[in-house]
């Protein structure tokens, strides 16, 4: 059952305008009785693993689409996803000669939080802005867009049935790497709190192995730190470019006063241009506090930007440039670089271009993303391996 206070009086940014809070309640209570998707021993086995890459001795490599569509919960496409997962992961493990944490953007990633309410359909009309499959629906229709409770019900069937396969996966996992963990955006709360399950100290949330906060939802203040706060999930939260020294101690004491490796990440994602000059403080004041903290660079959701066609991309050489900045930040600052957080599929899109912004026209042959623009198979390992090679050189130096 859930416990949180069913309404909290917390701002409770990036809600979907749900038409009727009945049947956003209703919807709460069906999914409170069903059962949990994983277990406190599996959340608890990856808190101890990320607690190794706290202490400097493991990687993360964390991974999937932007959002997941319910269309792909097929088992043969969820191993084709937990496939490349694992591939990467043992590139890494191979070449940096640590163990390595895996964990896919995957089974729950349904909900996503927008910048603006509204957008324009390819036939002109204005509609509702695609929120994920737990909220509305990816075609532009005025209807099809309109908010419907309902689907977080869909929601947390895709993500039992893409579960099932991981689970089938830890089977036959590559020798030496551990299962894949699942992951997504902690954004719905009434899907959130539902699944969050246990009392007091073994309060968890059962919907998920690992979540994120948002870098629109990140507020100290606000419900997404508070649903975080009394639930012992190991726990993440994006870093932006506006974040603070303070700010990161603020989100330290908040979510782990108790200074518990493993229990928080932050998710660097500051841009190329902008983490040289943001992210030095924060590592500093966060290592002065003591404060044990994975740290993993995403180097997707600070590089985006939109061509004189309005197609929403990312430039390879940008996103390896931030990779590239994470690590030495990081080291020379006194920390560790712990890893990846990245927007990838294993199909052969052509999403994100490999020129400069500026620099000729980039093509954009298959692009099928439902959100934002993914590294395909050949750029995700170029990603892996702009971080191994980084790792090295500062360990030359
Ligand atoms: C995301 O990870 O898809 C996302 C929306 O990221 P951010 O909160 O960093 O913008
Ligand atoms: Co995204």
């Amino acid at each position: 059952m859930s416990s949180l206070p069913h309404s909290t009086t917390l701002p409770a940014l990036q809600q979907p305008p749900w038409a009727d809070d009945g049947v956003v309640d209703e919807v709460e209570r069906r999914l409170a009785g069903l059962p949990p998707l994983t277990t406190p021993g599996e959340i608890m086995m990856l808190r101890d693993r990320l607690a190794a890459v706290a202490r400097g001795s493991a990687l993360v490599l964390q991974g999937g689409d932007c959002v997941e569509r319910f269309e792909e919960s097929a088992s043969g496409t969820v191993r084709r996803k937990v496939r490349q997962l694992y591939d990467l992961s043992a590139l890494m493990r191979d070449r940096a000669g640590l163990p390595v944490v895996t964990v896919g953007r995957m089974a729950g990633q349904y909900a996503k939080p927008r910048t603006a309410p509204m957008e324009r359909a390819p036939h002109g009309e204005l509609v509702p802005s695609f929120r994920g499959e737990a909220v509305n629906s990816f075609v532009a229709d005025l209807r099809l867009r309109t908010p419907d409770p309902w689907r977080m019900i869909t929601a947390y069937n895709c993500a039992r049935l893409v579960l099932d396969t991981v689970r089938e996966t830890w089977q036959e996992g590559p020798p030496g790497l551990d299962p894949v963990f699942v992951s997504h955006e902690l954004l719905l709360l009434p899907y959130e709190r539902a699944l969050r399950r246990g009392v007091a100290t073994t309060a968890h949330l059962a919907s998920t192995h690992f979540g994120w906060i948002g870098e629109r939802t990140r507020d100290p203040g606000g419900a997404h730190v508070e649903l975080m706060r009394s639930t012992g999930n190991p726990v993440g939260v994006k870093l932006g470019p506006g974040v603070t020294p303070w700010d990161a101690l603020e989100l330290v004491a908040m979510l782990n006063p108790e200074r518990i490796p493993g229990r928080l990440t932050f998710i660097v994602r500051m841009g190329a241009d902008l983490i040289t000059e943001a992210l030095p403080s924060i590592i500093r004041k966060v290592r002065d506090a003591d404060a044990p903290v994975v740290w993993l660079c995403d180097p997707m959701h600070g590089n985006t930007f939109s061509t004189t066609d309005g197609i929403k991309t990312r430039s390879l050489p940008i996103i390896l440039r931030e990779i590239e900045q994470f690590v030495h930040v990081v080291s020379k600052n006194g920390g560790w670089p712990g890893g990846l957080h990245l927007e990838m599929t294993p199909d052969p899109v052509t999403e994100c271009t490999p020129l400069l912004p500026g620099q000729g026209v980039p093509e954009f042959p298959d692009y099928r993303s439902a959100c934002d623009p993914r590294l395909n198979a050949e750029q995700a390992v170029m990603a892996v391996e702009m971080f191994l090679s980084a790792r090295a050189q500062i360990r030359k130096e």
